[in-house]
């Protein structure tokens, strides 16, 4: 049996979909609306029952403090463990990333992960253009003021994600100790985006931009770092995709991954349809 946590989330929704042909699959998330679902709250240790699981899923629950993301993952894994569970699969975050903030919590599990008793699996996963689309989004007028500065980021549909999850959790002990680096081929920058949107490229400040983040308001203290980081380490061109040595994306997925700059497009212009 194959059990995917985090199954309503963004990324757990492609993966279901495309495991949904077959009849081996649990759905676990914290708030099940069918039979079909089981509830997998990494909060609550008793909805931690993973007898009978062959293969997990672990999709990271990445919002919230280091010291919530390390204890969320620590219950999966021992809670794998007790139900001797025998494969892991986990999706981290790409070795370019290794300067954000959320980094720490991703290694530490991958850390965890390597001296646990499951064969573990690690997908570490690029930034998602869709990802990018929030957070380098232009403004009414078209201007996109992210401050990116020249550097470029080496973005990945989503979906390929999934489908590369996907593909891994149904023939585990092909990958079991491996860990993939999946990130997009072609890095994106400020100007691409702004050429690709109609717009232009005006990259603001790091500390305007906290600023901002901070007025909007509707950040969480812990993702005000989170956000100014990750502009921060594109800016310094450590998200490019050149330093992570061998992208297993491609043969991964068996075919050539998706644009990265046409799914970005398409997520703005699905978020502002004319
Ligand atoms: N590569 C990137 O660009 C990027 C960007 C943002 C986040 N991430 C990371 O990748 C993960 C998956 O991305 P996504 O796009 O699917 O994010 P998402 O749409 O926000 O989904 C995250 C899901 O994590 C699950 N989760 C949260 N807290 C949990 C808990 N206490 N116990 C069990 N499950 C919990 C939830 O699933 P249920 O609602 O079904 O319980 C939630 O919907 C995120 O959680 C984050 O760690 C990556």
């Amino acid at each position: 049996m194959i059990l995917v946590t985090g199954a309503t989330g963004a990324l757990g929704q492609l993966v279901a979909e495309k495991l949904a042909a077959r009849d081996d699959v649990v759905l676990g998330t914290r708030t099940p609306r069918s039979t079909a679902e089981r509830r997998v709250d990494f909060d609550d240790p008793a909805s931690l029952d993973f007898t009978g699981v062959d293969t997990l899923l672990l999709i990271s629950a990445g919002y919230g403090e280091d010291d919530v993301v390390i204890a969320r993952h620590e219950a999966a894994i021992s809670a794998a463990e007790k139900a001797r569970v025998r494969h892991l699969v986990y999706t981290s975050l790409s070795g370019d990333g290794d300067h954000l903030p959320y980094a720490l919590a991703h290694r530490w599990t991958e850390r965890r992960i390597h001296h646990s008793s499951l064969e573990g699996t690690i997908l570490r996963n690029g930034l998602y253009a869709e990802f990018l689309a929030a957070i380098a989004a232009p403004a009414p007028d078209g201007t996109i003021a992210a401050p990116l500065g020249d550097g470029r980021l080496a973005a990945v549909a989503r979906e390929d994600l999934a489908e590369v999850a996907a593909r891994v959790v149904a023939a585990p002990e092909q990958h079991a100790g491996r860990t993939y680096e999946l990130v997009g081929e072609k890095p994106l920058g400020g100007a691409e985006l702004a050429a690709a949107t109609g717009g232009s490229y005006e990259p603001g400040s790091l500390a305007r931009t906290r600023e901002a983040i901070i007025a909007a308001g509707a950040a969480l203290p812990f993702q005000v770092p989170m956000l100014v980081g990750t502009y921060s380490a594109i800016a310094a061109g450590f998200l490019d995709g050149t330093h992570i040595g061998h992208n297993a994306l491609p043969e991964l997925l068996g075919r050539e991954p998706r644009s990265a700059l046409e799914v970005y497009s398409s997520t703005i212009a699905a978020a502002h349809p004319a």
